[in-house]
């Protein structure tokens, strides 16, 4: 998949750097060449020989090899890569990259290369919310460098809060999207909507499921890597996604859902509704936590609106819509009456019967149906790939 690309990874002095090793092995195995270079203090953190070991490569940290003698080339080494990935990327090396500072191999590499440079931070939450930091990601991304940011979670001062450098699979999926971004799907909107609805009990508890968002951030993720621009709708997930040509609406509850869906359905060449959208919500919301004082407690439903089926109804000739369906038994059947009766083109039909598909897994098993009655089965793969053949069927199909 990157065969062929020359894949530069600049690893400086964060404890997040013990993750680098995951995306060097991923890299490799999808057939990248891929070089590392290291800070002098990154060596505190993880080895320069596991890198080297995983990139098929020796790893550069001194403007002087020991070893052999030769000057480090920082010039050739940033000539030779198509990316240059800095992770983690330190407060230090920061503000060295703003602002000019180039006492080491890393910098020096940085401020010579030509290619596009990304970089994904990494420090305490402090550190990571200070205006100084801010200012100096404002100031590189002005210099057309992409910034990944961190994310939210567990740090390793033990405080919880922003400041977690991207996962390795995230990086990964930044890198293979900036290589295979083809443009089959250029001019084309897409709207998709993705992960569950939390419909409030009270101020603390609500109605959800166990939706993780994946297998709609996917289809996002397809759809950008062909040039579609894309409207995703999303209820509380913790998939991350970022790209130039994609407007997220977050929302939590279904009506939420229905009134973003309401405002950006008319614009989209296609809808791809992959939530799993609560089907009740409590009639009342309670505005105090509800005491534990009664032994039994009842609480009133009424039916969401389905949100799917009102871009059926609102659909012109020239939109097209898919919708999902998880069926338990007599699949095929009940995905093909779903469609009719909420006047889709497509459905993709998924049950909770195969073992590692549906939802929460990284892997899924469907059905593709369409209103012509045809029909495609794509065996159990991971969710990127689902998503590529649902999107290839859609449109080879339309
Ligand atoms: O009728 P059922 O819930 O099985 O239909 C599933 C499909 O309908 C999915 O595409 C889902 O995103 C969509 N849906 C919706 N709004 C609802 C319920 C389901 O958009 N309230």
């Amino acid at each position: 998949m990157l065969q062929g690309k020359n894949i530069l990874i600049g690893v400086t002095a964060g404890i997040a750097s013990y993750k680098i090793n995951l995306l060097v092995r991923s890299l490799v195995q999808h057939n990248a060449h891929v070089k590392c270079i290291m800070t002098p203090s990154a060596k505190d953190f993880i080895s320069p020989l596991t890198l080297a070991t995983l990139s098929q490569n020796p790893v550069a940290v001194e403007f002087w090899n020991s070893k052999n003698g030769e000057w480090e080339n920082h010039v050739k080494l940033a000539e030779w890569a198509d990316l240059f990935v800095i992770a983690p990327l330190t407060l230090n090396t920061l503000s060295k990259m703003s602002h000019g500072g180039c006492d080491n191999l890393l910098l020096a590499t940085y401020f010579s290369a030509k290619c596009p440079v990304v970089v994904c931070p990494a420090m305490d939450l402090d550190m990571y919310a200070h205006p100084v930091t801010k200012q100096n990601l404002a100031l590189l991304e002005k210099h057309d460098v992409k910034v990944i940011p961190a994310e939210e979670g567990f740090l390793a001062s033990g405080l919880e809060g922003k400041g977690r450098m991207a996962e390795p699979s995230t990086i990964f999926d930044y890198i293979a999207t900036h290589f295979y971004c083809t443009k089959q799907l250029e001019g084309q909107k897409i709207l998709i909507t993705a992960g569950p609805t939390y419909e409030a009990i009270d101020p603390v508890r609500f109605i959800g499921n166990h939706s993780s968002g994946k297998m709609g951030y996917s289809l996002a993720k397809s759809a950008l890597n062909q040039g579609a621009e894309v409207v995703l709708i999303s209820g509380p997930s913790q998939q991350i996604l970022d790209h130039e040509k994609l407007t997220i609406v977050k929302v939590k509850t279904a009506l939420e859902m229905l009134a973003a869906v309401q405002e950006h359905f008319a614009s989209v060449d296609l809808g791809i509704f992959a939530a799993a959208v609560s089907d009740y919500r409590p009639a009342e919301t309670k505005a105090q936590k509800i005491k534990k004082s009664q032994e039994k407690m009842e609480l009133h439903l009424i039916k969401n609106p389905d949100i799917l089926a009102w871009a059926g109804k609102n659909k012109t000739v020239n939109q097209l819509l898919c919708g999902f369906a998880l069926e338990t038994q007599n699949g095929e059947k009940h995905a093909r009456e779903k469609l009719t009766r909420k006047n889709l083109d497509f459905i993709v039909m998924n049950t909770l019967e195969d073992e590692g598909a549906g939802f929460g897994h990284d892997t899924n098993k469907v059905l593709l149906l369409d209103k012509n009655n045809n029909s495609k089965k794509v065996e159990l793969s991971n969710k990127n790939k689902i998503a590529n053949e649902i999107i290839s069927y859609i449109y080879s199909n339309q």
